[in-house]
């Protein structure tokens, strides 16, 4: 088939890059300068496996570039929309970049391929608008609505093995173009009406956060009652009604979409009258993690003005260089008002950009004279690291690890350091060895 696909982020490139490796002819298109570094093989996010896989589809002849919607759409069999839809005023998300597209689409000289697939989370009821718009330029085209369920950090992996692919369409013709479009995926594929496929994506994203937070939740009991989180969500997940994923408790979830899609569904839900309040619980015990971790680090410092915190990872979760949402920036701003010194290492992220951050080569670095350490990413290489030498480094050997990352082997060597305090999330405070510690 030939595909159009129009944005170049996460979704959109590796939409590119997958459908073109399942052997479809793909053009990419977004502005100038992006197609510009995409050209030269450049990619600004750092996602595994995407570079090799982008140069090869590039050299097999699979995969091309462009800047001109209309251009690339002639003779496409279908058009993908994959553009952000941030967060807009009021909590509505912004379409503007979705209405770009079709606008241009209406200014094509009645160049409009015959099926339009939404990939971009829109809010319920967005297809059939779009559709409606298209039809006052005498544009007869299906629009169907395709979510995407990928992960960053596992992006290819999650397309190509998705645990399920959804077609939100119409008609028959829709849904066996989409078939021929996926062919090659192993995966149960479900069809249903439009609004259904929207509120699907929306659903699905609000229940993942749902259950981070609930974990979180669970974790601040077992904090006060010694109990140990990890055992406790192992114990609830194994029930398969229940599942053993996202039950990680730590620092609170971040990133471009639980956030922002929590937010729309509210406002979506507002705007018929219903509050959803297990979704406000949710956002608002999110919001909670960061301040109450600090706080954790500010009663054992007693004034915090002048101390310096080390920060390991920074990206809202390991193997990307995505900030956006990230918990980091929390963390930072809190930090700022503080009158802490925030020092940092993460292993793809170039803090240089951000205000008020030292950035460090090494993870060693980042412990030398620290008042503190903390763990927000889970980046292998950091349970990997001398866990010993990095509590020698510091200045107060405070660790506080935001996503349980130290083996139980590991933190039974740390503690035997003098005066080290080892914080992890969400379990018994016996695990310090805070009754040695003397000069704090
Ligand atoms: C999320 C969904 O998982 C994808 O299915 C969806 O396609 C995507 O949003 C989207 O809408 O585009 P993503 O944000 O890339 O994917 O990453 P996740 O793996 O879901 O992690 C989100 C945040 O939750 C991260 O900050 C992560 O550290 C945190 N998290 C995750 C936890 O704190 N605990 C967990 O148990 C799992």
């Amino acid at each position: 088939m030939q595909l159009t696909i129009i944005g170049t982020g996460y979704v959109g490139l590796v939409a590119a890059v997958c459908f073109a490796k399942l052997g479809h002819f793909v053009t990419a298109v977004d502005r100038e300068h992006v197609i510009h570094g995409l050209r030269e093989n450049k990619l600004s996010l750092w996602e595994p496996d995407l570079q090799e896989m982008l140069e090869s589809c590039r050299r097999e002849g699979r995969l091309f570039f462009d800047t001109d919607i209309t251009h690339a759409s002639r003779g496409a069999d279908a058009l993908m929309i994959a553009v952000g839809t941030p967060s807009g005023t009021n909590g509505h998300t912004d379409l503007s970049q979705v209405d770009e597209v079709i606008a241009q689409l209406k200014q094509g000289d009645g160049v409009c391929p015959p099926l339009i697939i939404v990939k971009s989370t829109v809010p319920v009821g967005t297809c059939d608008e779009l559709e409606a718009n298209l039809l006052t330029a005498g544009l007869h085209t299906e629009v169907v609505f395709n979510p995407e369920f990928l992960r960053q950090g596992s992006a290819i992996n999650d397309f190509m093995n998705p645990d399920r692919i959804v077609f939100g369409c119409r008609s028959h013709l829709a849904k066996a173009a989409l078939h021929q479009m996926y062919k090659g995926i192993n995966a149960p594929i479900q069809v249903c009406d439009r609004r259904s496929a929207e509120l699907i994506k929306y659903a699905s994203n609000a229940f993942l956060a749902m259950k981070i937070s609930f974990a979180n939740m669970i974790a601040d009991v077992c904090e006060g009652y010694g109990a140990d989180n990890r055992q406790v969500m192992q114990g609830v997940g194994a029930d398969r009604r229940i599942g053993p994923h996202f039950l990680q408790a730590g620092i609170g979830y971040g990133g471009s979409c639980f956030s922002k899609d929590l937010q729309s569904l509210l406002t979506s839900g507002n705007a018929i009258g219903r509050s959803l309040p297990l979704l406000e619980a949710t956002a608002q015990i999110n919001e909670e993690r960061i301040p109450q971790l600090l706080e954790k680090l500010i009663s054992l410092w007693g004034n915090p003005r002048g101390k310096r915190l080390g920060v390991l990872g920074i990206s809202f979760k390991p193997n990307t260089n995505d900030m956006r949402d990230a918990p980091f920036l929390t963390l930072l701003r809190l930090c700022y008002l503080y009158g802490i010194e925030v020092q940092t290492f993460d292993p793809v992220v170039q803090t240089t950009s951000i205000e008020g951050v030292i950035q460090m080569d090494t993870a060693y670095e980042v412990a030398t004279d620290a008042d503190a350490l903390i763990i927000m990413t889970e980046w292998p290489q950091f349970a990997e690291l001398d866990w010993v030498l990095m509590a020698q480094l510091m200045y107060q050997p405070i660790l506080l690890d935001g996503r349980n990352v130290l083996s139980e082997e590991t933190i039974s060597r740390l503690l035997l350091v003098e005066n080290v305090i080892y914080i992890p999330v969400g379990r018994p405070l016996e695990r310090t060895n805070l009754a040695t510690s003397s000069h704090l």
